[in-house]
């Protein structure tokens, strides 16, 4: 049985207040999630008994940090069912989509080749295949959204061609909050022999994401968004890709010998793209949110955020002044407008009342093209939300409107 009460004990930014002084109903989980204590435990272990380099050593201290990174790796790749060493520690989701950027698409595209993303995607999975177009000749290509704002899989046969080489979506758009059957594109991708790169930093944390049996070539995520550390995050990739890719970031630790004459010896993948000192204390953290993240379950947290979007849904579409975006949201993430008023005066009203939403453009700068409207507010739940802060949303959202009516009507 999900326990809301003893989970929601275990994170003491739930005990915190407004700087008014309010209890804190935070509702931006899209953009970063709260850590529960053993998490912050873990960081602080490092520095408190762990406290050392990996793989650069021959003493105790450093040994035993080693097999905790290998630990590490193991633990995450289990949880999106991929190998250990499919596993490339980056800095998070952005680093990781960089990283394919520049290892995998600098090396392979050339000019007239086509990378296909959507207009929901998050900046970090449009500029780095921006750049790529620049500095290789290659072109981006859109899959067109349905009237709904959906991404479905026959409306990639619109647009990818013999030259598409790349076909870059998030599993769950940040805005929209809809799921693409990832598995569907990733084959029509191989059809056409591109290769399928997934964003998962708003899936990863809130779905079942199964590496092999969706078949796609790359996937990337962030710790931060799943109860984890900020700064560490993950890029998996299928083996004989990453073998064949270019490092990104070059120095200490991704090299087994160089001379002074340029020779370089790479480490072997996921090494070769781990250059310089890892964010070791965060890499504990990270393991220690997925097994926390374990304990409650992924598919429990699914429906859990599932039950709540559904539940806010149904409760602002009774408002006559509140405009729905993703009304069939079946994730934990609610777009909307109130009419007439600009996203950010939503956000800074609730924001007095102690309710934490995030409002503008979400990154997604160019979902404009769909939706019409530059700037929304979105209000995005995860594994600790509770009814009473979705209530509390609500009723904000209640009042809000009267104070803005009798505003209006001044
Ligand atoms: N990607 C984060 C968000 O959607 C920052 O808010």
């Amino acid at each position: 049985m999900y326990d809301i009460n003893e989970i929601r004990k275990q994170f003491p930014m739930l005990n915190g207040k407004t700087m008014q002084n309010k209890p804190l109903v935070f509702l931006d989980n899209c953009s970063t999630t709260f850590k529960p204590q053993c998490v912050i435990d873990a960081i602080s272990e490092y520095y408190t008994k762990y406290n050392s380099n990996s793989h650069r050593g021959d003493y105790d201290l450093l040994y035993q940090m080693d097999v905790k990174v290998d630990e590490a790796r193991k633990t995450i790749a289990d949880f999106i069912s991929a190998d250990a060493n499919e596993v490339v520690f980056t800095d998070g989701a952005t680093g990781a989509l960089n990283l394919v950027a520049y290892g995998y698409a600098l090396k392979n595209l050339k000019k007239g080749d086509e990378i296909i993303i959507s207009y929901s995607e998050h900046a970090s999975n449009i500029l780095p295949w921006f750049r790529i177009c620049e500095l290789t000749g290659a072109v981006i290509k859109y899959v067109p959204l349905n009237d709904e704002g959906k991404l479905l899989p026959e409306n990639l046969l619109k647009v990818i061609s013999k030259n598409t080489k790349i076909v870059s979506l998030a599993q769950i758009g940040n805005v929209l909050g809809y799921t693409i059957d990832v598995k569907k594109f990733a084959k029509i991708a191989h059809q056409y022999g591109a290769i399928m790169v997934v964003d998962g930093a708003q899936s990863v944390p809130h779905m079942r994401v199964n590496f092999k049996d969706l078949d796609i070539d790359f996937l990337a995520f962030s710790a931060h968004k799943m109860c984890g550390p900020t700064g560490i995050g993950a890029l998996v990739g299928k083996y004989d890709l990453l073998m064949n890719m270019d490092p990104f970031v070059c120095g200490g630790g991704m090299n087994s010998s160089f001379t002074k004459d340029g020779e370089v010896n790479y480490r072997l993948p996921p090494e070769k793209f781990e250059a310089g000192t890892q964010n070791l204390a965060a890499i504990l953290g990270f393991k220690k949110a997925v097994e926390f993240i374990n304990s409650v379950g992924i598919d429990a947290i699914h429906e859990h955020d599932q039950a709540l979007i559904k539940y806010a849904i149904g409760q602002l579409e009774q408002l006559d002044n509140v405009i729905i975006y993703n009304k069939d949201s079946n994730n934990g993430i609610l777009t909307f407008n109130i009419k007439g008023i600009f996203s950010q005066d939503e956000a800074t009203l609730l924001n007095y009342k102690g309710i934490a939403i995030r409002s503008g453009e979400h990154c997604a700068k160019i979902l404009d093209n769909y939706l019409g409207v530059k700037a929304t507010c979105r209000m995005s739940t995860y594994l600790y939300t509770s009814k009473e802060d979705v209530d509390a949303f609500i009723n904000a959202i209640k009042d809000g409107g009267d104070i803005l009516d009798a505003y209006f009507n001044d």
